[in-house]
């Protein structure tokens, strides 16, 4: 069974620079190549939607010359995107600057009619932070209902979080789609991002076949 919707928290980055005696800003631009391959094979496999961990909320805290190197790795790869996926953010872009909030609005704009894989980047995102928007906007609307209450996560438009893969050997989920996790399939592995092939992709889809889903059935 393929999974709907699978979610990658790109992990190692800047390891995998340090350890090759380079900066991590070239961490973040071979991370990027990879999100691509990765992007690209699930597609090829039937994958519905892919959502990618790109910069959480509390990225933000890391220092300014780290931080201004993923978002400028972010806004080109925005700028220049031209393949077929439909392309949408999650998170509060616009406290990241007029220019990122730019070009996420352009390949928005840019990929809204296509028919490809969704694609979904989490970009100053945290799971905290949009549960309590959510229950926010649940609140002022007067509906207190469990689908009033996904229909105003972010995540609202794409299908059910079926499996999320962290790469970079930590075993947490640093705020990624906390709701929206109850009850996915986890997968921990200690490649670093930037090592993540097509053939990891495979390897992560198989695992997730031979998996037994019970939803406390
Ligand atoms: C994860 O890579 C991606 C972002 C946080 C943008 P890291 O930058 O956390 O890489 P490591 O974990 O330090 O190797
Ligand atoms: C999680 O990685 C966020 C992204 C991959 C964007 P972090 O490197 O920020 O997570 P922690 O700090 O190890 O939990
Ligand atoms: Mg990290």
């Amino acid at each position: 069974m393929i999974p709907r919707h699978v979610g990658f928290i790109m992990d190692g980055n800047g390891r995998w620079a340090t350890s090759r005696g380079l900066p991590r800003s070239a961490g973040y631009k071979a991370g990027q190549e990879a999100m691509e391959r990765v992007a690209k094979r699930a597609a090829e496999l039937g994958v519905e939607a892919v959502t990618v961990y790109a910069y959480s909320t509390e990225n933000t805290a890391r220092p300014e010359a780290e931080t201004a190197a993923i978002l400028s790795v972010v806004c080109d790869w925005n700028d220049n995107y031209r393949g077929d996926m439909r392309v949408t953010y999650m998170g509060n872009v616009d406290l990241l600057g007029e220019r990122v909030a730019k070009s996420v609005r352009t390949v928005e704009e840019r990929t809204a009619e296509n028919t490809g894989m969704r694609f979904n980047i989490a970009l100053g995102y945290g799971g905290r932070e949009d549960i309590i928007n959510a229950a926010k906007a649940c609140c002022k609307a007067g509906d207190l209902s469990r689908e009033g209450f996904e229909s105003r996560l972010s995540s609202a438009h794409l299908p059910p979080l079926d499996l999320i893969v962290r790469s970079g050997g930590e075993k947490r989920l640093s705020g990624f789609m906390l709701y929206e996790a109850a009850y996915a399939e986890l997968i921990f592995t200690d490649k670093l991002w930037p090592d993540f092939y097509e053939s990891d992709v495979d390897a992560a889809l198989s695992e997730f076949a031979a998996r037994t889903r019970k939803f406390g059935k």
